[in-house]
């Protein structure tokens, strides 16, 4: 053997691949100003629009004039509901299989809505073209309470769907009804609440919130008069499902529309929809036949593109007295806004709720949903989770420290006892669901140790007993949350958008030099996917993962896919580009079995090539079999190496975790201080430690914010009171606690590389380990349960509520 030949472990590092702490290539770019963002698009002779919006929430619109706004200087076009009316535009479908007013079509349903779009030379001179045009609007009473929605009196909202009893999910019960989900056996759990010893019940809600990207939804499209088409710039997360859409929607032949998402700052399930903006930007470059950017601001954004949450959840748990749970109910109400433009696979309509089981053994449960109109934006997007995943974890961790409370048990101890066991695996829920694996025993054990909970329930109860004594005014919390994820939509037998089915794709291409590029149906928005679905390919053909160009984005480049939402991206694309690589392995094989001069079965894969069995000298790396692909590949055989696989996953995968926040509340001042916050993820294979710690303290940091403030809020009248950055806590460096990060591996069976998604994991487990947190230092004071959020203000009113400044 050659002394300076690079050991295993050498070769092996020089790839880069799974596991290796490898640095974000796309970093390169952005620490450097050097993006490409859809604003950075700018194409000759472009064109700006930008929206007239509703100050009311609720209106009938009796006229619209646009004369004063055509004389701006500058201003070239107003398009209303009527101009669209001829393209048969003015509503859309939505994802969820309601329709959607594309510009107000007689009413406005929701304060900001879109009325008029307005095309200018420049965003200035759209901007002044706005404020002329004059509207006529006749108020009419908003209905803000979901609570009332149902209510005989409650207003007519969507005069549209007058005389519909059935919708795109069944019957509809009352003129602001949308749909009914129900899951589960309700004889079987409705008995098991009969039975129970102890039963809780209890209203828990996760409010209104919104993602906010970096980047809003934005666009630039422009159509070619003489070719017929379209190109459309824009933050999409799934730019193939776009060019559907637009087909679909305008009737122009898929192949003439090219769907580009360049770089994206950010998404968080705000970029999954279709919004009037596109198709707005759309119409008036068809009709102008100039390109037209279209760019939201900050307060469009979060009043008026899909918001997050709004489920109210009355949940009860049956239990024995020595805390075994015997039966889930649950039943929600859907705030879904004005139109239901939920972004869920389609047989979903809310989501993967059903997931609410979490990670508990409840041998029956039953769940019921009941989405409503309001007058509020439309949406309901998987903002940083899976769909309505997040709901569910909060609902059911939550409910399981309420349990604990009740039966005076540490709510740590309660969940060891209900964890589905490690040799329950693969395990049916009581609501469906096939959970392909996970050790939640051993996970919940290590933070246990990692954090010395025990020593810090010790604490509690020393600085408890120095509050009575009136030595401190500090109440301590200890939040604890375990959250199972369902996450990588979706298996075909259960999962489609639009009867799309929800696989992915990869195509590599190997070049002669050893280098190649991979194209993925998925579409980073920060998520690091060129760093990573590189090192992938790196570990299965032993090609450096720098050598592996990775593209994203380009309908006419990349491979259809569904697109990133929903930590969909490693479970179901990441799963692909191992199948693609696979591929590519396969043929590798011949050719080096061909160039060796032996039987491919006497080959075995070594790092970075193949060697004959027991003959280690005689080996060929990937590096020159990509060379030989290209000038001597075996009689028969086409030339070139390159793959494409669609991959259609057989299950979801579940990734879980446990987490503990450690929380100091001034009951005074309502003033808290998140002291520690330990996360403990098990996403299966790592292909990234360093992304994935990345993903963790983005998604913590989320989850901190929802939880302790993040808010979008009505008046009674319907006015959104949280409309900028101004009332919408934005957590910055500041505020945000440290994050310790800790992991236990269990691989997915079924996935090819064993990985599960992680981006969502920590806002789901985070927000009800905050939440707990706070439930926890009040429970002392005799609280059951305090909604979110919990700002300083409202802890400050939970503590005077629950008498902490009587004499
Ligand atoms: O769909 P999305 O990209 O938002 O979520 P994801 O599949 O959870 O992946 C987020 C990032 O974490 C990607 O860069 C993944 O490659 C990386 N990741 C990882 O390194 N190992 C895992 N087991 C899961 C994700």
């Amino acid at each position: 053997m050659n002394d300076l030949a690079p050991t295993r472990e050498q070769r092996t590092a020089a790839l880069e691949g799974m596991g290796c702490k490898r640095k974000r290539v796309e970093d390169i770019r952005f620490t450097q100003g050097k993006g490409n963002y859809v604003d950075d698009v700018k194409l000759p002779g472009m064109l700006h629009g930008d929206f007239v919006r509703s100050p009311h929430a609720h209106a009938r619109v009796k006229s619209i004039n646009s004369e004063e706004a055509l004389k701006v200087p500058g201003v070239l076009a107003v398009i209303t509901a009527e101009t669209l009316k001829t393209v048969n535009l003015a509503w859309m479908p939505t994802l969820a299989g309601d329709v959607q007013m594309v510009l107000a079509d007689g009413k406005v349903l929701f304060q900001n809505q879109e009325v008029a779009f307005v095309v200018a030379t420049d965003r200035y001179a759209a901007d002044d073209g706005i404020n002329k045009v004059v509207v006529e609007y006749e108020p009419l009473p908003a209905l803000i309470d979901p609570f009332k929605a149902m209510d005989a009196d409650a207003p007519v909202l969507r005069e549209d769907l007058a005389g519909k009893t059935t919708g795109a999910h069944g019957p509809r019960k009352h003129h602001n009804h949308i749909f009914e989900w129900t899951v589960g056996d309700k004889d079987l759990t409705d008995a098991a609440f009969k039975k129970a010893d102890v039963t809780i019940k209890e209203m828990i809600s996760y409010h209104r919130t919104h993602p906010s990207p970096l980047e809003t939804c934005q666009c630039v499209c422009s159509f070619d008069k003489i070719k017929g088409e379209l190109t459309i710039y824009g933050t999409f997360q799934a730019p193939h499902v776009i060019r559907t859409v637009v087909s679909l929607i305008a009737k122009l032949p898929e192949q003439k529309i090219h769907v580009i998402a360049p770089d994206i700052g950010g998404g968080f399930g705000n970029k999954v929809g279709a919004y009037p903006g596109y198709i707005c930007a759309a119409v008036a470059s068809i009709v102008t036949g100039k390109p037209v950017k279209w760019v939201e601001d900050r307060i469009e954004n979060l009043t008026a593109t899909s918001f997050a949450r709004d489920y109210h959840m009355t949940t009860e748990i049956a239990a024995t007295k020595d805390g075994k749970v015997t039966g889930l109910r649950v039943h929600v109400l859907a705030d879904h806004g004005a139109f239901d433009a939920c972004a869920d696979p389609s047989k979903w309509p809310a989501g993967f709720f059903n997931i609410v089981t979490g990670s508990y053994d409840f041998p029956v449960a039953h769940l019921a949903v009941d989405g409503i109109y309001t007058n509020k934006a439309p949406g309901g997007v998987a903002y940083r989770c899976s769909f309505r995943v997040t709901e569910a974890a909060y609902c059911i961790e939550r409910a399981m420290d309420i349990l604990a409370q009740k039966l005076g048990m540490d709510p740590a101890e309660l969940r060891l006892k209900n964890f589905i066991k490690p040799e329950q695996f693969p395990y049916h829920s009581a609501l469906g669901w096939e959970y392909d694996s996970g050790d939640y025993h051993t996970a919940m054990r290590k933070m246990m140790e990692s954090t010395d909970y025990a020593a810090l329930r010790r604490e509690q109860a020393d600085k408890r007993a120095a509050f009575k004594r009136g030595e401190t005014r500090d109440i301590m919390g200890l939040g604890v949350s375990f959250f199972t994820e369902i996450v990588g939509a979706g298996p075909s037998k259960n999962c489609d958008i639009l009867g799309i089915a929800m696989f992915d794709s990869c195509e590599i291409r190997m070049h002669p030099t050893g280098a190649g590029i991979a194209r993925v149906g998925t579409k980073s928005q920060g998520q690091g996917h060129e760093t990573t679905w590189a090192q992938i390919i790196a570990t299965e053909i032993g090609i450096p993962a720098d050598n592996i160009m990775v593209e994203e984005g380009n309908t006419d480049t990349a491979p259809y896919g569904l697109g990133t939402y929903g930590s969909r991206s490693t479970p179901v694309a990441g799963a692909a580009i191992a199948m693609a690589a696979r591929k590519i392995k396969a043929k590798a094989q011949m050719i080096a079995a061909y160039k060796l001069e032996v039987h491919e079965d006497d080959l075995e894969w070594d790092i970075d090539g193949f060697r004959v069995k027991g003959l280690p000298e005689k080996v060929m790396s990937m590096k020159d079999i990509c060379w030989a692909a290209y000038n001597s590949v075996p009689p028969g055989m086409e030339p070139g190496l390159e793959a494409v696989s669609y991959y259609d996953p057989p299950n979801m995968t579940y990734p879980f975790g446990a987490y503990l926040c450690v929380m100091d509340i001034d009951v005074d001042t309502g003033v808290y201080k998140v002291r520690r916050f330990y996360a403990l993820d098990d996403c299966g294979t790592r292909i990234n430690p360093m992304i994935i710690e990345g993903q963790v303290h983005g998604g913590l940091t989320e989850a901190f914010a929802i939880a302790m403030g993040q808010e979008i809020r009505y008046d009674d009248t319907g006015n959104v009171v949280t409309g900028s950055f101004m009332d919408f806590f934005m957590p910055t460096a500041v505020e945000t606690p440290h994050w310790e990060t800790d992991f236990t591996v269990t691989p997915s069976p079924h996935h090819p590389i064993g990985a599960k998604g992680v981006g969502e994991s920590p806002n789901v487990g985070g927000v009800p380990a905050f939440s707990n947190a706070v439930n926890d230092a009040f429970s002392f004071l005799g609280a059951t349960h305090i909604q979110m959020p919990h700002d300083f203000w409202r802890n400050w009113k939970a503590a005077k509520e629950l008498g902490a400044f009587a004499a």
